[in-house]
């Protein structure tokens, strides 16, 4: 996503973010899942404010300009569901 800078931080990415989650839901996606590098703090804001969780970092996930980046993973489930014994991760993250 990129808002033209003579327009960012008058809420155009957080419309655009929310129409695209709506798009998903419309196509039946379960989760939104993204990558933004970790010093994009405008970026990573604008997802957490819309409810994306910080699931961890890959490093050196890539090459920028000749050096390796890291980039932060997030997600957003857009439907709840019912947890089973089978996938409750929750005992993993404490
Ligand atoms: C990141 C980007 C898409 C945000 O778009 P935007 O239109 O400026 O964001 P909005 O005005 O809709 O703000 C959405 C929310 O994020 C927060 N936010 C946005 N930029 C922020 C910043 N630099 N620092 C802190 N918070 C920020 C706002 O406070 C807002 O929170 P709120 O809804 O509680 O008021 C825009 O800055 C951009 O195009 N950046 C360059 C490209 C880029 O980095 N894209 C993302 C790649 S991962």
């Amino acid at each position: 996503m990129y808002v033209a800078r003579d327009r960012r931080a008058t809420g155009v990415g957080r419309v655009l973010l929310t129409a695209l989650e709506e798009r998903a839901r419309t196509l039946g996606y379960h989760k939104m899942v993204l990558a933004a590098f970790p010093w994009n703090a405008g970026g990573v804001a604008l997802y957490q404010r819309r409810g994306f969780r910080t699931i961890g970092i890959y490093r050196e996930q890539g090459v920028l300009d000749g050096h390796w980046v890291d980039v932060v993973m997030m997600e957003k489930i857009l439907y709840g569901h019912a947890r089973g014994e089978h996938d409750d991760a929750s005992k993993l993250e404490a």
